[in-house]
């Protein structure tokens, strides 16, 4: 009796942390890397400091990460003479930054508590401190997931959406990872800071005429017409506030001062008009749901328990 009785405890136990190890959790971290956060935050702020843009580059890095077999650190691996990587994928080559900074990121935290922190779990909760730090939300960060020992350069040519999407293929692009059309157009609010090269709003600048003219003509002056030239200017992508995380970016969309083609798309005469109009009217409705959005995109199929591992350096597996 008494050993069935504690046979049938033990198999509970290890079923209640089989099913609690295999989710995510914001006190993972708790008792073994007390002090993450606050690593985790001077690191970003001091980064932040120097270069108020990192905030942003920080932000997307998670997204384009977890829009690559989730959120698992696939971004951050180097490519090598027999590894191909992420980094030249597409959307990323000449564009996705802050690797240094998450580099300095995970020596700092590495110091504090060696072997513990995934680098994926890094990203999460640098965005959130980054976010945060330029003045949006701040939100609890689930954590527990493992780095990947694996990533795909075709997946990242395919998953993350390209600024020439249309309305259409943004929503089927965050309905295939379980993400809502309101999610997409709250995460999308993330183009309130940060900025985007020529290349990748120059057809929209020249050719389209859901644009505000006078817009368009500032951003000419630094992107020329003919492909090829001046490919890699900057222009902010909110031309209010490129460096305070806030809802201007609806706000523009409202005036047609959308940068990329695929941002105009929210504000088009489409089913997510109303969407923009909600969050350009109430700041506090765009932050509590671009908290959710970004727990529920931080939570697209994670590695947790003791599938991947915990990689000592961001940039190559164990
Ligand atoms: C809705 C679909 C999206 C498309 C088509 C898109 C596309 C782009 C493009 C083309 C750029 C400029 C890249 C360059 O020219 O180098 C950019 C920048 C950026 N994106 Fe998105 N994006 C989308 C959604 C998101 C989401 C969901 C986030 C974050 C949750 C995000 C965060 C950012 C940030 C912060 C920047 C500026 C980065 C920097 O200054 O370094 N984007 N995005
Ligand atoms: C990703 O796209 C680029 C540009 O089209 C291409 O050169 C590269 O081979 C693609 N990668 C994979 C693995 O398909
Ligand atoms: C504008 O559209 C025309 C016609 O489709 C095309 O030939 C041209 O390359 C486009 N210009 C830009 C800057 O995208």
């Amino acid at each position: 009796m008494a050993t069935s009785s504690s046979f049938i405890a033990i198999v509970s136990l290890a079923l209640l942390l089989g099913s609690v190890n295999a989710q995510l959790s914001t006190n993972f971290y708790s008792s073994s890397c007390p002090k993450l956060f606050s690593t985790v935050k001077s690191t970003v702020q001091s980064a932040i400091s120097k270069e108020a843009r990192m905030g942003a580059s920080l932000l997307r890095l998670f997204f384009h990460d977890c829009f690559v077999n989730g959120c698992d650190g696939s971004i951050l691996l180097d490519d090598t003479s027999n590894f191909i990587g992420e980094k030249n994928a597409v959307p990323n080559k000449n564009s996705a930054r802050g690797f240094d900074v998450v580099d300095n990121i995970k020596s700092a935290v590495e110091k504090a508590c060696p072997g513990v922190v995934s680098c994926a779990d890094i990203l999460a909760v640098a965005s959130r401190d980054s976010v945060a730090i330029l003045g949006g939300p701040s939100w609890n960060v689930k954590l527990g997931r493992r780095d990947a020992r694996t990533a795909s350069q075709a997946a990242a040519n395919n998953s993350i959406p390209p600024p020439t999407s249309n309305l259409n293929q943004l929503i089927s692009r965050f309905n295939n990872l379980g993400l809502s059309t309101r999610d997409m157009v709250a995460l999308a609010g993330s183009h309130t800071i940060g900025q985007a090269r020529c290349t990748s709003f120059r057809a929209r600048i020249y050719n389209e005429t859901n644009i505000d003219s006078s817009f368009a003509n500032t951003r000419r002056s630094n992107c020329p017409r003919t492909s090829g030239s001046g490919d890699n200017n900057l222009a902010p992508l909110d031309i209010q506030t490129p460096t305070k995380f806030e809802n201007n970016y609806y706000k523009n969309l409202l005036q047609n001062r959308g940068l990329l083609h695929s941002d105009q798309q929210l504000f088009n005469g489409g089913s997510t008009d109303s969407i923009v109009r909600t969050y350009s009217n109430s700041e506090s409705t765009f932050n509590s749901d671009f908290a959710a959005a970004m727990i529920k995109m931080g939570d697209i199929s994670p590695l947790t328990g003791s599938n991947g591992e915990v990689r000592k350096n961001c940039r190559k597996v164990n």
